[in-house]
């Protein structure tokens, strides 16, 4: 009989999943959680948390230009932290003690958290909480580097990526089916634009970890990738007991 993820090796244990934008990473990482009972950390809510901060304070105008110095300054006075709210199955985002959860997928914050992101002491306050998760473990992580930058060091690390016009119909879906206004051409758009600031800035791009596990489900249902992702941790840390 095979044996999977025990309670002692689960209590460590960290899996990070980076990848584009639009390629599933969140919904993939709960699942995972829920089937192994680890905590899920969405990391790109801290940063869309971080946005919605600036964008409240005044600290990024309309165009995108940031004041910097201000937000900085300010950082250590924001307090982001997922809870759980009355009610509520999953995690949610709090800021300085209120859910953000909704204000955080908006157009508004979507638009200019590519920018904040790619600033170095917006990712140093980001990591600076992500590595609090780290201590305990037992985390499934998703970002975009996560296994590069944030744990390098993490047991398994995955890649995701789909077809870019693939990623924008599911957007697109997604937009329609909340009742918002889409148009296919800009989701693409957008999500081409989304790569090429997550690849190129600076600090921490998106990259492919040497020992990734390269995941590109342009053609998979998310029942398809429960099952690859079950057959490659079955893989790595079941034993055989008799
Ligand atoms: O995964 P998401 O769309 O919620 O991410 C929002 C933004 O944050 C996106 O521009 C990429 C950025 N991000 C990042 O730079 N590093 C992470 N670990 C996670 C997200």
């Amino acid at each position: 009989m095979f044996v999977l993820i025990t309670d002692m090796e689960k209590r460590g244990i960290i899996i990070a999943i980076d990848g584009h934008s639009s390629t599933g990473k969140s919904t993939f990482a709960k699942r995972i959680a829920a089937r192994y009972g680890l905590v899920y950390v969405d990391t790109g809510a801290l940063y869309r948390g971080v946005t919605l901060f600036a964008i409240r304070s005044g600290f990024i105008s309309e165009a995108g230009e940031i004041n910097g110095e201000r937000l900085f300054k300010e950082l250590p006075n924001l307090r982001l932290r997922f809870g759980q709210a009355t009610g509520s199955s999953g995690s949610e985002l709090l800021m300085n003690g209120r859910i953000i959860e909704s204000e955080i997928r908006g157009l508004e914050v979507a638009s200019k958290v590519s920018i904040v992101a790619a600033l170095k002491p917006v990712r140093n306050y980001v990591d600076a909480i992500l590595k609090e998760y780290g201590v305990t473990g037992g985390v499934v992580m998703d970002g975009r580097d996560i296994g590069t930058v944030v744990f390098p060091d993490a047991d398994l690390k995955i890649f995701m990526t789909a077809d870019p016009k693939v990623r924008a119909m599911r957007r697109y879906r997604e937009m329609v089916a909340r009742g918002e206004e889409a148009n296919l051409d800009d989701v693409l758009k957008n999500v081409i634009e989304r790569d090429y600031l997550d690849e190129n800035r600076e600090n921490a791009p998106l990259r492919r970890a040497e020992d990734a596990v390269f995941l590109d489900n342009s053609d998979m249902t998310e029942d398809d990738q429960m099952l690859w992702v079950e057959k490659l941790i079955e893989k790595r840390w079941s034993r055989k007991e008799n």
